[in-house]
């Protein structure tokens, strides 16, 4: 599979060094217009270029990781090169009927939402496509599935995956973060307190993901009656642990929505 992302920033890093790592078959090209930050690439064979149609004729899939604002300008360049192309826009908020207008009927286009964890093989990208590019946009599913998990949604949710698989991982991370300064005024150093707080929750995940039950099945497991985790939890909800939670992320989705 040969994948051409423009946009070489934090989003299009991560896939780059995601595809070198979890599909060395795949040959990966990546643009920006400063590339000196992210020439480091090279050496995983990843070919860096500040020219958006470098190579673009040969690629399997475009994957767009611009910002919004930067999608006229980048297409206005590489739409005369390019012909029944499948085009992935993560660019947040460009919905399908807006890029296949820009981009014209001769390419496909599929809007993927991505999270940096693609790096590590383990971002959750939500896609969406019309009917008509269905058996093309499996290229997609499949190249993203090499990086996580890549379900198909309804593209009216991509705002929500948006919220819940991009900002989800800020929101994890600042679970992790409280877990951590909770961890140092019980006794540990902050290392040793994120090494054990980073690690819990990729083993709670780990088992949710493998027992696919609900996680309070998986709660009732280390509440014993009368016990510290249970106080604990009681403690944390009086203080609107989850609903502080939910309204995030509804807070999250008003914003995209505007
Ligand atoms: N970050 C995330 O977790 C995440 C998750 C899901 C979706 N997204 C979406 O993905 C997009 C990128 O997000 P990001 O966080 O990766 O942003 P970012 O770090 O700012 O990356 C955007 C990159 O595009 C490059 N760029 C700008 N103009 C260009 C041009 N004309 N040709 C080629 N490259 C150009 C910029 O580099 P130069 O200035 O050097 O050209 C920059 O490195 C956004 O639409 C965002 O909403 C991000």
């Amino acid at each position: 599979m040969k994948v051409h992302i423009i946009g070489g920033g934090n989003l299009g890093v991560s896939i780059a060094l995601g595809l070198s790592k979890f599909s060395p078959d795949s040959k990966v090209t990546i643009t920006r217009r400063n590339t000196a930050s992210i020439l480091y690439l090279e050496k995983l064979g990843v070919t860096v270029s500040t020219i958006n149609i470098h190579q673009i004729q040969e690629a399997d899939i475009i994957v767009l990781t611009i910002k919004p604002y930067q999608v006229d300008t980048v297409l206005a360049e590489i739409l005369p090169a390019i012909t029944n192309k499948i085009i992935a826009s993560a660019v947040s908020g460009l919905s399908i009927e807006n890029l296949q207008n820009k981009i014209g009927t001769s390419n496909s286009a599929v809007r993927i939402m991505p999270n940096i964890a693609a790096q590590f093989g383990a971002s959750a990208t939500c896609i969406a496509f019309n009917e008509k590019d269905k058996e093309k946009a499996q290229d997609v599913v499949a190249l993203f599935q090499s990086l996580g998990t890549a379900p198909i949604i309804d593209e009216k949710l991509m705002d929500a995956a948006t919220v819940l698989a991009a900002s989800g991982t800020a929101f994890a991370l600042r679970y992790i973060r409280a877990s951590m300064q909770a961890g140092i005024e019980i006794g540990f150093d902050w290392q040793t307190a994120l090494a054990i707080s980073a690690q819990t929750v990729k083993g709670a995940a780990e088992m949710l993901l493998e027992e696919k039950v609900h996680p309070e099945q998986l709660i009732d497991r280390v509440t014993t009656p009368q016990g510290c985790t249970i106080a604990g939890l009681n403690e944390m909800e009086m203080h609107g642990f989850s609903s502080s939670l939910i309204r995030g992320i509804k807070t999250s989705l008003k914003q995209i929505k505007g």
